[in-house]
């Protein structure tokens, strides 16, 4: 009996110490507030996102190399429909017209990633640099800033050298992180006197479950209950490594920053006043967003994932844990290696306790135990997965400056989708969107949440990766059936720049009209869309039919011309 009470009380205390010595969130306190008129603080930063695989196109032109997403959209059956990144949005071709959109928006700046088999082909610094990949970059950055645009540059946005995976095994594999220390210091070394902000890594939750846990990513490998923790212990090592490369080498020259692009949801406990669903809620989040967040910031992973992973494993007859293990130089080299934490966030689950006895496979969902839930009345325009819950974001936010020493945040992502047949630019969910999670986001800086800029995801209709092209996040709507991949702003390009204009929600007064207004000028452009498929059809007839019956008139003309001179003969 008293063993029994003992540990119960240990377990506890070990609890407390958990959570608590980590900071002080206060997971009971969900506070829903009504719309909160006011602006962000002078010099906030307003930005739109992308990433080169999504957007760029041009997969094997001008010397670039193939990337694990080339190969993987090649294969037959990964993507709906076949759909490649292959031509996406041309982004490769347009960059005056996609910058003079940015502008047109007064925007404060873009954040787009450097696609590493672009300038590297093989992945190797020492064999081969493309300068033409190089000159490409740098025409982007340079328009960028002609026009009073403060680039914001993502080293890893996915797009692995092909070579890297085939010879050596991507993220599985530690020789990754010097050949990507290699090809930063390279991006340093070209771009910095003109790059002022660095994102190492995007969303390294996805590269490592995705990739290397589900497979539904590229490399497409399914290494259950492991390969993803070892994925993500060598991105956190490269990370550390490319901090440490940019501050010894580059800082005191190039005065720049440099941090990482994780993204979370947040999960809500089910009942705010069980401790069970607490914790679970808890380690919802550690799993997620506290698998790279903690050692960055404390040097080590969090304690719930070492304890639940080293047991799971003890309990599945292994030696040692699946969770890798930092040494202790590691563990100081890697503490303390972000200027700013970059923030993605889109949606928000309920959580609860719910035990996955070891023995049904290993799994890092398994490895949590806890059950993830909806509300059915949370609106889900787009991706299946995305339900539209603002007040999340600032739960998020807030949970961030309690437990990593109120950092300073930069959002790179947050935005929303829809479906692929929908054709309608007056995005009014999507302006409802960005308003309400907005908002939220400004009274998490009311709360003292030390956010400096936004970033809405993202500028274009772009490949969604194992979606392909069925889930359009962009501000800008893509026709990809014309072969010019013309862009027509949706209604949430004026309403996003409004808010841009303001600086936030100045007053009841003048944002109630800002929807109105906004949709009065989508209407012109979706006749304008509405017109597209003829002027494809157009297209198609100059393109097709007119050299054909040329060539069928020519061959004509030379068999009655034979004929003639048959005759005389
Ligand atoms: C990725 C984006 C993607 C978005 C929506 C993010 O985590 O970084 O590339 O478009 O999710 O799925």
């Amino acid at each position: 009996m008293l063993k029994r009470g003992t540990l119960k009380l240990f377990h506890l205390l070990v609890f407390m110490q958990c959570v608590s010595s980590e900071g002080d969130f206060d997971w009971t306190k969900n506070e829903r507030t009504p719309f909160y008129y006011s602006t962000f603080p002078a010099g906030f930063s307003w930005g739109v996102g992308s990433s080169a695989y999504q957007t760029e196109g041009a997969w094997n032109v001008d010397g670039k190399g193939m990337s694990i997403w080339d190969a993987f959209a090649h294969k037959t059956g990964k993507i709906p429909s076949n759909e490649t990144g292959d031509s996406s949005c041309d982004g490769y071709y347009k960059v005056k017209d996609d910058v003079t959109l940015m502008k047109d928006m007064k925007l404060n700046h873009y954040r787009f990633s450097i696609s590493w088999p672009r300038i590297l082909p093989t992945g190797i610094k020492s064999e081969h640099i493309n300068e033409k990949g190089i000159q490409y970059y740098n025409d982007l950055i340079n328009q960028l800033l002609d026009n009073k645009i403060t680039p914001v540059v993502t080293l890893y946005h996915w797009d692995l050298p092909q070579v890297l995976q085939e010879k050596h095994g991507g993220w599985q594999n530690a020789s990754i992180i010097n050949s990507f220390n290699d090809f930063a210091n390279l991006c340093f070394e070209r771009f910095g006197n003109r790059v002022k902000y660095w994102i190492t890594f995007n969303n390294p939750w996805s590269i490592a479950v995705e990739g290397y846990e589900t497979g539904e990513h590229a490399p497409g490998l399914k290494l259950r209950g492991s390969g993803a923790y070892r994925a993500a212990h060598h991105i956190i090592k490269a990370h550390a490594k490319v901090w440490h490369t940019y501050d010894l080498k580059w800082r005191s020259k190039q005065k720049g920053q440099i941090g990482i692009s994780l993204t979370a949801d947040w999960g809500e406990p089910v009942d705010i006043s069980s401790q069970k669903d607490i914790e679970a809620a808890d380690r919802y989040i550690q799993f997620y967003l506290g698998w790279f967040a903690a050692p960055l910031f404390s040097g080590d992973y969090p304690h719930v994932m070492k304890d639940y992973i080293g047991r799971k494993s003890g309990q599945q007859g292994l030696g040692a844990s699946r969770l890798p293990v930092f040494s202790p130089q590691e563990k100081s080299y890697i503490k303390g290696t972000v200027d700013f934490l970059g923030l993605g966030h889109y949606t928000t689950r309920y959580i609860t306790q719910k035990n996955f006895p070891s023995g049904l496979g290993d799994s890092y969902f398994a490895d949590r135990d806890l059950a993830e839930l909806v509300d059915p009345r949370w609106p889900d325009p787009g991706s299946e997965w995305l339900y539209s819950v603002p007040w999340g974001f600032r739960r998020l936010l807030n949970f961030v400056k309690a437990q990593y020493g109120n950092p300073m945040i930069y959002v790179t992502e947050n935005g929303v989708s829809e479906k692929m047949l929908c054709t309608d630019l007056c995005d009014d969910w999507r302006m409802q969107f960005f308003k309400d999670y907005i908002n939220e986001m400004l009274k998490a800086v009311k709360d003292g949440v030390n956010v400096k800029g936004y970033t809405a995801w993202s500028l274009l209709d772009s490949f969604e990766w194992d979606e392909g092209f069925s889930q359009r996040f962009g501000l800008f709507f893509v026709d990809f059936r014309n072969k010019n991949k013309p862009r027509y702003p949706k209604a949430s390009v004026q309403f996003y720049k409004r808010i841009i204009s303001s600086n936030g929600f100045p007053n009841p007064r003048e944002v109630e009209g800002w929807k109105r207004k906004a949709v009065e000028t989508c209407s012109s452009s979706n006749q304008l869309l509405a017109a597209d498929p003829l002027i494809g059809h157009m297209e198609m007839v100059t393109e097709i039919v007119v050299p054909t019956v040329s060539t069928l008139c020519i061959l004509l003309s030379a068999v009655f011309f034979m004929f003639l001179l048959r005759r005389r003969i």
